[in-house]
């Protein structure tokens, strides 16, 4: 008797155990269901196009008794209306968002006064300039608030199109969500005399591109909690203006695309697929432009492209879905999504165009046989071959004046990218492959996708400066400020790295 009403005790509680188990796996998989199908994002077809495309302002400068170029930048708060009549608290240089295009040739000596008028530190960081370290607006040359700051330094790299932004150690990606980014373009003696499209703002235009999510007026930098590449947007804005159209007066437009997202990777192209000849990447122009309908870009990432319109249409730059990566990944870091970034109105007569040239120039790039030594470098989210950023530890001794062979490594499963300050370097090969045309050129900054490896020369050929490091770092600015960033010293033959400041700006 006992027994018999233990047993059915035992099955009921089982069977109660069953369906509450029941219950719990259908609703976590209704939760996740839930998530999976409100994951991404999609302005496609959505965009009305309201807003003529801001063109950043071209900055002014003087020329001192030295002949040196000088520019001035101003960090401070404003207001940006980005949705008419609603004002939104943002940052910028010398105005209330972004900040203006910097503008110099190669050989040319330039200092910049920053003065920064923000209530907290910032710094400001030549993204792709070769300079002396001490000079780079990393984590080290913090401008303290309401400080001052004043780097000069000679042109001494080819045409292209480079940006500026802050580095504050652990808050950059805070500072430039608010506003804090501009481009720095140089041209050289053979870019000038290019028959490519080259009026600013006119044929050749600055594409800044950024995610944002508004919350009313009110920018909304929150997370979603599955995307562990950080803050991904639910609209685009160009150069700082939402739902953007740009009227095109003539037949062949260039466009410079900066991706100045945070987290977000864009896959450019047309909504009718047009192709378009690839004629830069992030450190100059290539040998010869290259024909395609896509091009990738991961956060910090250049494209100079060409496009050609026809009189009276209209088309739009479009991101579309990634073409790699796992369901996941595509679904909650950004992979599925999809935006309308930009409509080009073209005139009902246009200006003729001369064809592209066949040649555009001799990248510099450094060469694998001159390579004297090779290093490993693990992408892990927990920080760079295992060790977070320490502001006080240099982590790589590199001898000025050599070459290198960096292999790169993400065997984890989070999107990352590489960036390498002062260098622009070459792409060797990626999962032992010679890159495609898009990372053919002059790089500062590479995607390292999910179970990839890619190979990169670099040589150094900065000033020595034992003291003072320049970063490596993911520029997906959330891993960056948490921790996966590396800091690397230019040395004499012969000469030890020595101590840097441990603490600068904090
Ligand atoms: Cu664009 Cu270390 O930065
Ligand atoms: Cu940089
Ligand atoms: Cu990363």
């Amino acid at each position: 008797m006992e027994k018999a009403r233990g047993r059915r005790w035992l099955v009921r509680t089982l069977i109660t155990l069953g369906v509450v188990a029941g219950v719990f796996v259908a609703a976590v998989g209704g939760v996740f269901a839930w998530l999976w199908t409100g994951a991404d994002v999609s302005t496609v077809g959505k965009v009305r196009f309201a807003n003529r495309m801001a063109v950043p302002p071209l900055a002014g400068s003087t020329v001192d008794k030295d002949g040196t170029r000088v520019f001035d930048l101003r960090m401070q708060t404003g207001e940006t209306e980005f949705k008419d009549g609603r004002p939104t608290p943002t940052w910028g240089f010398n105005g209330g968002y972004l900040g203006p295009t910097l503008r110099a040739s190669r050989g040319e000596q330039v200092k910049v006064r920053v003065r920064n008028t923000l209530d907290e530190a910032s710094s400001v960081h030549w993204h792709g300039m070769h300079l002396p370290a001490s000079m780079d607006g990393g984590p080290h040359q913090m401008v303290p608030a309401g400080g001052d700051w004043a780097p000069r330094w000679t042109i001494g790299q080819q045409a292209a199109t480079l940006w500026y932004h802050p580095h504050p150690h652990g808050r950059t990606e805070r500072h430039v969500q608010r506003g804090l980014a501009g481009m720095f373009l140089i041209d050289d003696e053979r870019s000038k005399r290019l028959a490519l499209p080259s009026r600013y703002g006119v044929d050749d235009l600055p594409v800044v591109v950024q995610d944002v999510t508004f919350d009313g007026a009110k920018l909304d930098h929150g997370r979603f909690f599955l995307a562990n590449t950080g803050f991904l947007g639910e609209q685009t804005l160009v150069n700082g203006t939402l739902d953007p159209y740009l009227e095109v007066g003539d037949e062949l437009v260039r466009l410079r695309l900066l991706n100045a997202s945070t987290a977000r990777v864009y896959t450019f192209g047309f909504d009718d697929d047009r192709s378009f000849g690839l004629v830069g990447t992030d450190g100059g122009l290539l040998e010869k432009p290259a024909t395609m309908n896509r091009v990738q870009l991961s956060p910090g990432e250049r494209a100079e492209i060409v496009v050609r319109v026809r009189p009276g249409e209209r088309t739009v730059l479009r991101s579309h879905p990634w073409r790699h990566g796992n369901g996941w990944e595509k679904r909650f870091n950004g992979g599925d999504d999809s935006f309308d970034v930009l409509e080009l109105r073209a005139a009902k007569t246009l200006r003729t165009s001369p064809a592209l040239p066949a040649a555009l120039g001799a990248p510099e790039l450094p060469r694998a046989e001159d390579s004297v030594r090779g290093r490993h470098f693990e992408l892990l989210q927990s920080g760079i071959n295992r060790r977070p950023m320490d502001m006080g530890r240099i982590d790589e001794t590199v001898v000025r004046g050599t070459t290198e062979t960096w292999t790169l490594r993400n065997g984890g499963d989070v999107t990352h990218n590489f960036h390498v300050h002062d260098v622009q370097f070459r792409v060797l090969a990626v999962n032992g492959k010679e890159p495609e045309p898009a990372l053919r050129g002059r790089k500062d900054t590479v995607a390292v996708p999910m179970g990839t490896t890619v190979t990169i020369v670099l040589r150094f050929d900065g000033p020595a400066d034992p003291d003072t490091p320049y970063m490596y770092h993911c520029h997906l600015l959330r891993h960056e400020d948490e921790g996966m960033m590396g800091q690397f010293v230019v040395v004499d033959e012969g000469q030890r790295a020595g101590r840097p400041p441990a603490h600068a700006g904090h």
